[in-house]
């Protein structure tokens, strides 16, 4: 596996779509991105002291029906990897990563499918660890939630090893702790309350609301823990 370190760059996830052409897998990792990318088209802020890194991995034979496997492989590394700092990381579904209700990570993944399969995969990771929130008070960084200095460089370590490592996907669900407790769903133009009842392996949410089970799909609603 390649890494490569970019002081500056407008996404890593966008850089890194070059060596999709290859059949290596690529890590990416820049000390601050210029135009980092969110998930629904959203903007995420980059500034420096965070780790921000793209995953390319490439496969054989991954089903097109299996990628949320690849969620749950980058919540939990970077769940992982934020226990190994003296925090202690919530997964909330799908993929964020929480600790004292406040988001520590963000990831975007964009996969390459063909004929079925997952042909190749692009997992963008944004940590903060001593980076400026400018502010923003739903988010948190490494360093406050363990309430000790730590290095961006160690951090990046142990993210892009706990990465190689596998897991399962009982290892996410172990990062998971709103099941059972009531959430708040957007659905369109629609906010309601309902009881979180499981994550099926496939990535979807079922909820209870007023005694109804539904079925949720991460694309297509939001969810906030209330
Ligand atoms: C989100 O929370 O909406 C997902 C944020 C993903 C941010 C990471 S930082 C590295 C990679 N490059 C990007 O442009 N985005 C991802």
């Amino acid at each position: 596996m390649k890494i490569e370190f970019l002081r500056e760059v407008g996404s890593t996830n966008d850089y890194i779509r070059q060596y999709l052409g290859g059949s290596e897998d690529v890590v990416v990792c820049a000390e601050r991105q210029t135009a980092g990318r969110g998930t629904k088209g959203r903007s995420f802020l980059s500034e420096r002291g965070g780790v921000y890194l793209s995953a390319l991995t490439f496969y054989r034979m991954l089903p097109a029906s299996e990628t949320f496997r690849i969620m749950t492989h980058a919540a939990v590394a970077v769940s992982r990897t934020v226990c190994a700092f003296g925090a202690e990381p919530e997964i909330k579904w799908p993929n964020d990563v929480f600790v004292n209700g406040r988001k520590i990570c963000g990831i975007l993944i964009e996969n390459v499918l063909s004929d079925g399969f997952v042909k190749a995969s692009v997992v963008g990771i944004g940590l903060n660890v001593e980076n400026d929130l400018k502010g923003l008070e739903t988010a948190i960084t490494l360093e406050e939630a363990c309430g000790s200095k730590v290095a961006v460089s160690d951090v990046r370590e142990k993210l892009i090893e706990n990465l190689q490592k596998n897991d399962t996907f009982g290892d996410y669900l172990c990062f998971v702790k709103f099941l059972g407790h009531t959430v708040n769903i957007t659905e369109g133009e629609e906010t309601y309350s309902a009881r979180a009842v499981r994550i099926l392996p496939d990535g979807r949410l079922e909820v209870d609301r007023e005694g109804a089970r539904r079925i949720l799909s991460a694309a297509e609603i939001g969810m906030r823990l209330s």
